[in-house]
């Protein structure tokens, strides 16, 4: 068994405040409990961690094993466990009974996490009290599925490893100009057209300079693509509630949408695009301005708003040039009427079409920064990626911010460099430069700032196995600073969350040793 104090430290992200003795509390071969509605998600996932080993059944309180109560006026996500030869766990809300229990789990052998087997001589809880509460109220991973498609299996089990982190959202960036992989009643081809591209670019984005703007003919011809059905979204959206997580579905509009344009000519500025790009990097081709394209955007909103029913819903809106705006004759003429002379004024006229269709729906907007160059709404809700100066910046302007810099939360930029180290986009972003994102969060004072979240981009990263090699242990870092409001904690401190991560399954990345 080890020590308390390494079961202390094992706790990841730690606690704001522990008292564990070296007394043990056994866990029963038959664990009952009794608490209210609110606990039912946390005892399921419970459940289904020490299944190898126990039976978890509900009973009356006085007899209960593990008894739960709501305490409103506990802290939102907050939680207290007392540990006895019992265990009373108190919680502000069902978030909070969910973190209680994935704290309780981390108490016990890492292998709690795996398959199976467990032997219950094992599970020992140590005895005392832990009180906990998170610093953000946002805190989250991003993931593309359009550069590279990601199977609905692996994002549900990436849900799961998240909410071993207690992060709470998970953006979903669902199209872009590489691949669309939502369907959209009344718009087929964009699964059978747009969700499909004859191959991906070899090698390496040429620099921006060489290529800003061209596909790339010589790709790998290996096509690549794939779409979620409606059934499989609402499957992630129900799995991710169970585990406290909001899914984010992003519809990147009105740049990063060739992959719409190739689907359907119409909807383009004219130029032909036979296919979702090949290459990466920002695209000169996107939507038009018209109503087909507007009432095109609507549907495609009204369809993640049905499917995700409570979601913040982001609209993109980064990196889009819109030169090819003044070269459509229907949009130049919209725009003629508009008096609108510049793209940047052409973008901002369309995010305020967007943003007010979605707060009519009464739905959380949220759009990447260039949005403020745009001059975006007050409510909408900023993810600042390119220049951290600009968090502080949107929340003095009355933006909700959450905080997405480049510098120290994009994960797809390689862990290291070296011969071995395969292609990224650039490299390296290091464990210290993950923790740098601690000074950016505390540098900004304002309950504006909501906190932040990783990004895995996937142009460069193909397959699940490399999502997860850059999002750990680099992504747990980045988990636990958002809920401590705490400096980052050394690799050699998250050694028993990458062994949790190892019960899971997951590829997480091991350093090379020099
Ligand atoms: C972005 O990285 N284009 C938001």
């Amino acid at each position: 068994m080890p020590t308390t104090d390494d079961v202390i430290r094992g706790l990841c992200p730690q606690p704001r405040q522990v008292q564990l003795s070296e007394d043990r509390c056994p866990l029963p071969p038959v664990l009952t409990w009794s608490g209210p509605a609110e606990i039912t998600d946390a005892i399921t996932l419970l459940t289904r961690r020490l299944a190898p080993a126990l039976d978890v059944v509900p009973a009356p309180s006085h007899d209960a094993f593990l008894t739960a109560t709501v305490d409103p006026a506990q802290p939102p996500e907050g939680y207290r466990i007392d540990i006895d030869t019992r265990i009373h766990i108190s919680c502000g809300d069902a978030q909070g009974t969910r973190w209680a229990i994935q704290t309780l789990l981390q108490l016990l052998t890492p292998w709690v996490y795996g398959p199976g087997p467990l032997r219950l001589a094992d599970l020992q809880l140590p005895q005392g009290t832990i009180v906990d509460q998170p610093h953000y109220p946002w805190r989250g991973a991003h993931l593309d599925v359009s550069r590279h498609f990601m199977p609905a299996s692996f994002i549900m089990g990436f849900l799961d490893v998240l909410s071993m982190h207690k992060l709470n959202r998970l953006h979903l960036h669902l199209t872009d100009d590489q691949g669309w992989r939502l369907p959209v009643c009344g718009w087929p081809r964009l699964t059978t057209v747009g969700a499909w591209r004859p191959g991906t670019l070899r090698g390496h984005q040429p620099p921006p300079d060489t290529n800003d703007c061209d596909d790339v003919p010589d790709h790998d011809q290996i096509p690549h693509g794939g779409a979620y059905t409606i059934d499989e979204l609402r499957a992630i959206d129900r799995h991710a509630r169970s585990l406290g997580i909001t899914i984010v579905p992003e519809i990147d509009l009105p740049g990063h949408t060739e992959s719409v344009v190739a689907a359907y000519p119409a909807l383009g500025c004219g130029t032909p695009i036979d296919h979702p790009r090949t290459a990466f990097g920002v695209s000169e081709h996107h939507i038009n301005l018209t109503d087909d394209a507007l009432a095109f955007c609507r549907d495609a909103l009204d369809t993640v708003m049905d499917i995700f029913p409570t979601s913040p819903i982001h609209i993109g809106g980064d990196e889009c040039p819109g030169k090819e705006w003044f070269t459509h004759a229907p949009t130049r003429t919209r725009l003629a009427t508009l008096d609108i002379t510049t793209p940047q004024q052409a973008q901002a006229w369309f995010e305020h079409h967007i943003c007010d269709y979605l707060a009519a729906a009464g739905r959380q907007v949220i759009a990447w920064d260039e949005v403020l160059a745009a001059g975006a709404p007050e409510d909408v809700t900023v993810m600042v990626w390119r220049n951290a100066d600009d968090i502080a910046r949107a929340a003095t302007a009355g933006h909700d911010v959450i905080a997405a810099p480049v510098r120290h939360t994009y994960l797809d930029y390689g862990i290291e460099t070296g011969p071995q180290a395969p292609v990224t986009i650039a490299a390296p972003t290091t464990m210290d430069d993950v923790a740098g994102l601690h000074d950016v969060l505390a540098a900004v004072d304002s309950p504006h700032l909501l906190g932040g979240q990783f990004q895995l981009w996937t142009e460069y990263l193909r397959t699940p196995a490399q999502v997860e090699d850059a999002a750990f242990p680099r992504g747990t870092s980045i988990a636990e600073q958002l809920w401590t409001g705490n400096p980052a904690r050394p690799l050699s401190d998250l050694e028993a969350q990458t062994r949790r991560l190892t019960a899971m399954g997951v590829n997480w990345h091991r350093m090379t040793r020099v």
